[in-house]
């Protein structure tokens, strides 16, 4: 009988899919950066029993109505906005993420963009590396402190709560604001439930880790900004479409907030010419909150253990359903 083919879309570690290559036939996309291109991508979905896949990747009811023997879509990553899960399920695919494996590297990369945009880390690197820098000055490059500061956190799951653990480091006052009440971060971790209004005018830090959904599109528009401090600081390590990119634009330029600190845009990649780039108080990142080494490395993992069981009629570890 011949062995499923299962079709990668990106190079992917081949020690880390091990799993999949004794039980199928695999074909991986041979770039790094560079996606498959969509009518390659449909091809290959044609006659694979199942795709790994990318958040770039659109597998989409056009795809779907092609995909005739696919079994299996595991996506590498914990979002799956990319995915027609409810179509998928409809056809009897199974759709799996990545959860808890990039939790806490995720949520480093969300601190970590908090402390780079509040003390201004990526302008005095700048600073130094173009020979600008001509002496100890008292305001020279002085940003706002994060420490004893008010940190709202909206989307309050897993990686939203390793994010209040790592405030509470510095001794933040957290607030969140989620679809519903997450009372292990109320009772562990001393954050405060609200309502979004309350989160915005309340928060020197603005952290958006809410996943994209209908309801979630654009939640940060020039209304959400206005309501914010004129010294907050905005932060979205989530998805891009959350955020109406050209009102957080005239927001940062009219000094309604302080800085942004972003690692997902509506549309990726950007370029340096995009506006939100060219802005000092920005500081923007290529969507690598879970680029570690280590966690990309259980992501592929995962992705093929959850490929290999299904292909064995097994039960996936991490499936999502609508
Ligand atoms: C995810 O897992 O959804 C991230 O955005 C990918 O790094």
């Amino acid at each position: 009988m011949a062995r499923p083919y299962v079709f990668v879309t990106r190079k992917c570690s081949e020690i880390e899919l091990q799993p999949l290559y004794e039980v199928a036939d695999i074909e991986m996309w041979p770039e790094e950066e560079t996606p498959c291109p969509r009518e390659i991508l449909v091809e290959k979905a044609k006659k694979a029993d199942a795709l790994l896949t990318m958040l770039s990747d659109s597998i989409d009811k056009q795809l779907l109505d092609q995909a005739k023997q696919l079994k299996v879509v595991a996506n590498l990553a914990v979002g799956y906005d990319n995915i027609d899960v409810a179509y998928a399920n409809e056809q009897g695919v199974v759709v799996c993420n990545t959860p808890d494996v990039l939790t806490d590297t995720t949520a480093d990369l969300t601190f970590g963009l908090v402390l780079a945009t509040a003390r201004r880390l990526m302008e005095a690197s700048d600073y130094v590396k173009n020979n600008l820098w001509k002496g100890w000055g008292p305001l020279l490059l002085a940003g706002h402190d994060v420490h004893h500061k008010t940190i709202g956190i909206v989307g309050m799951g897993k990686i939203g709560q390793a994010v209040a653990k790592r405030a509470t480091g510095f001794e933040m006052n957290i607030l969140y604001h989620n679809r519903t009440r997450n009372s292990e971060a109320e009772n562990t971790l001393g954050a405060t439930y609200c309502s979004l209004d309350e989160l915005l005018i309340s928060s020197d830090f603005v952290v958006s880790l809410t996943p994209l959904t209908n309801e979630t599109k654009e939640l940060f528009n020039m209304d959400s900004f206005k309501k914010m401090k004129n010294t907050a600081i905005f932060i979205n390590a989530g998805r891009g479409a959350v955020v109406n990119e050209h009102d957080l634009y005239e927001a940062l330029i009219n000094q309604e907030i302080a800085g942004a600190g972003l690692d997902v845009f509506l549309n990726e990649p950007i370029e340096s010419t995009h506006p939100l780039a060219g802005l000092h108080n920005v500081v923007a990142l290529p969507h690598i909150g879970s680029a570690s080494y280590e966690t990309r490395h259980k992501m592929m993992n995962l992705c093929a253990e959850n490929i290999a069981l299904v292909l064995k009629g097994s039960a996936p570890k991490t499936n999502v359903l609508t």
